[in-house]
């Protein structure tokens, strides 16, 4: 496995990327507007842009300079994340250049290819060049092959030249190895930036550093101590006009290989030797490998699905998922999944993984939940308590970010009473961050050649792997065993039952 050398400037002040020409597929669309252009916005605010920089924007369909200018300047006022200041945002739009290119359509790219040469003749980029497919992902394949063609992805005399693919790398264990297969053919894997917007979140980052910068985790982190860990990611939002999408896709393809395991292997990894890409991207690919691969009919077992029935969330009425635009009426596609994983190391062996993640439920809440054995003797077993609550260490994510560590106390007074309490940290308490759209680090990150924060091929597949059980035994089980929960409630009542029947239950929003 290729990664690049580890990355100085992550740790220390940050510098400027190498002048480089962005070149975005799909510019017309709602992930340009919506989220990179509010990056690279932030980006250029920050002075974090190259000096010498253009950005080229692609569509099948092309359109005036002029004209992608104006609606990249809408998108930007309608989804910054900080005041606008026309002149940044001004110099940024006047880097743009619209290009129409079609894969279906090869003499497109060369022209895209002479054109881009040019721009960076004018604008002295060097020949740097990062390209981002902002598009669906059936079109990876073909406009990377068109690249590879053409030789724009070709690396030569100290240019770099990287290619950006955003998530779903696949729909399936084998899906995905094709995709890499055929990626690999065109490129080296140190040249693949394969997004997961979820490592763009600082509370995320930050687990690292809880566990490695921190000597107090670390002994207590195993088997030993900890009884289990919950990680949950929990959403209000329905599916809205994504059903074409959602319908093929459902939840455990939507959030679990990606997002949550991206939270899972962050918490259980090993600690890397040393902090760079290729330590890191290692051993998080080394604990996804380990998550035990179920028989179908364990998979059956040790998961719930569930599909949402109408509701209200607040003043908002949801509809069935299964009246959403571009849903088949008799949809059995999950929009909550709930999984009990174990992990077969030395450190994990024994300890229950529980994951959940639904759209339309009450509450939005991204957490991971660690919750550490039960004090070995219950000294306190002839006052008024006798069993104390156990200990928990909460990595918030959303919507309040912080970590928070809940343990027993006396409560004051003559008796022994003791009580769970709660001690806080939220970031908003101790730093003053601009707001950001979670991709600034992601695409500086592209434009330095530090791929930490990337998912390499081993990882994407590892992960596949271990969910591949459940799509299977599900894809046989049809509706059988599918719950549905009402919008705006806490999710199917097979999702409690997961926990109950070890004894166990989800941590309750404190
Ligand atoms: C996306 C999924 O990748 O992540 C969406 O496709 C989901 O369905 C979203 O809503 C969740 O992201 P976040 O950052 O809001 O937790």
């Amino acid at each position: 496995m290729t990664d690049v050398a580890p990355h100085p400037d992550r740790l220390s002040n940050q510098r400027k990327p190498d002048p480089c020409s962005f070149v975005i597929f799909g510019v017309t669309g709602d992930l340009t507007h919506r989220l990179v252009i509010p990056a690279l916005y932030n980006l250029a605010a920050t002075d974090l842009l190259p000096d010498k920089f253009c950005v080229v924007g692609v569509a099948r369909k092309g359109t005036s300079n002029d004209a992608l200018r104006d609606s990249l300047m809408k998108g930007l006022r309608q989804f910054a994340t900080r005041p606008v200041d026309d002149a940044v945002a001004k110099r940024l739009l006047e880097c743009v250049t619209s290009i129409e290119a079609n894969p279906r359509d090869p003499a497109s790219f060369d022209r895209l290819r002479e054109r881009t040469e040019k721009l960076e003749a004018n604008r002295s980029t060097g020949g740097n060049r990062l390209f981002y497919l902002a598009t669906p992902p059936d079109a990876f394949l073909p406009i990377s092959r068109e690249l590879g063609r053409t030789g724009l992805l070709k690396e030569d005399g100290g240019r770099w030249r990287r290619l950006v693919i955003e998530k779903p790398f696949g729909t399936d264990l084998a899906s995905a190895k094709a995709l890499n297969a055929e990626l690999l053919k065109i490129v080296d894997e140190h040249q693949i930036y394969r997004i997961d917007h979820y490592l763009g979140k600082e509370t995320v980052q930050n687990i690292l550093v809880l566990r490695f910068a921190n000597g107090m985790f670390e002994p207590i982190w195993n088997r030993n101590h900890i009884d289990h860990i919950q990680i949950t990611v929990d959403e209000k939002l329905g599916v809205g006009h994504r059903g074409s999408f959602y319908d093929s896709t459902g939840a455990l393809r939507d959030m679990v290989p990606n997002h949550l395991f991206q939270l899972l292997s962050l918490v259980a990894m090993e600690p890397p030797a040393r902090f760079d890409a290729h330590a890191v991207r290692s051993e998080k690919a080394e604990v996804l490998a380990a998550i035990q691969t179920q028989s179908e009919e364990d998979a059956l077992r040790n998961s719930i699905r569930g599909q949402y029935l109408g509701g209200k969330i607040g003043d908002t009425v949801i509809e069935d998922y299964r009246k959403t635009e571009d849903v088949e009426p008799d949809s059995t596609t999950e929009t909550y999944v709930a999984l009990k994983l174990n992990i077969d190391n030395w450190r994990w062996a024994g300890i229950p993984f529980y994951l959940r993640t639904g759209k339309a439920l009450g509450t939005k809440r991204t957490e991971v939940a660690i919750k550490f054995k039960q004090a070995p003797f219950a000294m306190f077993r002839c006052t008024p308590v006798d069993r104390l609550s156990q200990n928990y260490l909460v990595i918030s994510v959303e919507p309040a970010e912080g970590i928070m560590l809940q343990f027993n106390t006396k409560v004051p007074g003559p008796t022994i009473t003791i009580d769970g309490v709660e001690m806080k940290f939220r970031y908003k308490d101790y730093f003053k961050a601009e707001p950001s759209t979670g991709y600034e680090t992601l695409i500086y990150d592209c434009m330095i050649g530090d791929n930490i924060l990337f998912q390499r091929a081993d990882s994407v597949e590892a992960g596949w792997q271990a969910v591949q059980p459940f799509l299977d035994a599900w894809k046989k089980a049809g509706a059988k065993g599918r719950e549905f929960y009402k919008a705006g409630s806490e999710g199917p009542a097979g999702a409690d039952e997961l926990l109950k029947r070890d004894g166990r239950s989800w941590r309750k929003l404190g």
